[in-house]
Order: C-alpha cells, then sequence, then structure tokens
C-alpha cells in the first residue's frame, strides 16, 4: 500500500496502462481485462488488474496533467516495481495533417511546464519514448492496418490557454498535437530506467476547432488500447 494506491504488493502487475480519467481505466479492465479485479479506489483514481490474452495487466488512472500523474508513476515505480508505463490518452491537434480520431505516438514530449527547468538547472531535457516499446507499437499498427503518425507532442499545464493562437509556434516546429502528462512520464521512466509510451487518439482539432462526440471518443479509444494490450 502506497500513500494514493490501496494495493498490496503483488497486485499490480509489471505493465501499466494509464489513461488519465480513472473511468476510462475502469471501461479498458471491463471490455479487455479477463478475471479483472479493482485494486484501489483511493480519490476516485481506480485501478484494476486482470489477464490479456495470458499476460497479467494493469490499469490505473493518472488523473490530468504532470504534477497529478507523476504521484502515480512514481508511486507505482517505486512501491510496486512497475516497469512498464503505457499511456493511453486523449490530445488536441496541432497540425492540419493530425485529423480527429487519427492515432499518434509520442516519440518525444516538449513542454511548458517547469519541471524539468529547475531539475536541471534551467537547460532544456528531451523526455523520449522507450524505443523498443515505441517500434512494437509502430509494427503491430502497420501489421494491423491502423494509420498512425509520430512524433513530438507537447505537454502543457494549460488546457484553457490565455491566448488561442499560442499553439501556432509549436504548430510550425513540427510539434502534432497537445495533451497534459508525457513529459513527467518519459522523464521519471529514465530517471528509475523503467520502459514508458504514450499512445494518442486525437479528440479535438486546436487548428479547425472540430471535436468528437463522447461516442466517438469510446470506439477510436478501442484502437488505440488494442496498440497498448498488444505490446503489454
Ligand atoms: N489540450 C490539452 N490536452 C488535451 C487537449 C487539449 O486541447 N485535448 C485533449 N487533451
Amino acid at each position: 500500500m502506497s500513500l494514493h494506491i490501496e494495493a498490496r504488493k503483488g497486485q499490480i502487475a509489471e505493465t501499466v496502462l494509464m489513461p488519465g480519467d480513472p473511468l476510462r481505466a475502469k471501461w479498458i479492465a471491463e471490455m479487455f481485462l479477463e478475471d479483472a479485479f479493482c485494486y484501489s479506489d483511493v480519490r476516485g483514481m481506480l485501478g484494476y488488474t486482470g489477464n490479456y490474452q495470458g499476460k497479467r495487466i494493469s490499469v490505473q488512472g493518472s488523473g490530468m496533467g504532470i504534477p497529478s500523474s507523476l504521484i502515480y508513476y512514481h508511486e507505482l515505480i517505486n512501491e510496486f516495481g512497475v516497469q512498464q508505463i503505457i499511456r493511453v490518452g486523449t490530445a488536441g491537434s496541432y497540425q492540419k495533417k493530425v485529423k480527429l480520431r487519427d492515432i499518434v505516438l509520442a516519440m518525444s514530449a516538449s513542454t511548458n511546464s517547469s519541471i524539468n527547468k529547475s531539475l536541471f538547472h534551467n537547460a532544456d531535457y528531451a523526455p523520449t519514448a522507450n524505443f523498443d516499446l515505441f517500434m512494437r507499437a509502430a509494427r503491430y499498427a502497420k501489421e494491423q492496418d491502423i494509420p498512425i503518425k509520430a512524433g513530438n507532442v507537447l505537454s502543457s499545464d494549460i488546457f484553457y490557454d490565455h491566448d488561442p493562437k499560442t499553439f501556432a509556434l509549436w504548430a510550425k516546429y513540427g510539434v502534432l498535437c497537445v495533451e497534459m502528462e508525457t513529459a513527467g512520464l518519459y522523464t521519471i521512466a529514465a530517471k528509475y530506467n523503467v520502459k514508458a509510451l504514450t499512445i494518442l487518439t486525437i479528440s479535438d482539432s486546436l487548428v479547425t476547432g472540430e471535436r468528437t462526440t463522447s461516442n466517438e471518443r469510446e470506439r477510436t479509444f478501442g484502437n488505440m488500447v488494442t496498440i497498448a494490450l498488444d505490446i503489454a
């Protein structure tokens, strides 16, 4: 049992899928895992362990943003021996070519968060995906004919930006989309030498202003979860 996760030692698998939304964790456990049980509901941040094609897998909500998610990443790695974290989340597109419902593999994560600035004495650290997980995800998507895009994403501390045009600068430098956690995940994974990958589905577009409906989000979330479970 850790401060924010009620599980007993051994109840959490070495590989954990992590959506931001705890109800997504419940949905993944119910839709994809056999013999799933809930190991924690502290603060409503649900976590489950079950089996997928003979593999033991856990699914844990992380909450939104780097500060919340880092609490869960830290405790999973340090108190429960987790070796692989695969974030499955949604993102807002920064590019015309990145359309609603597209799947994006985050090769790297830029950020406007100050966490790494303070850690690296104001220099810029480049949070990067685990190459092995990344390659396996790309290969599996190709085999299954699931189109993916891959590149740099922005992990932003701000959902409702003061200036709606801020995204244009990141977009000019090729950033594909915005979410709120990956720079924290890739950094802590590097610190503790565990593997991490973020897989995202585009839920809205900062370029066109379109958004998916919650029904659509559920359907497209399924493809992303299939990739994550296969490479787990
Ligand atoms: N901003 C940040 N995170 C997000 C967004 C967004 O527009 N859409 C989905 N996750």
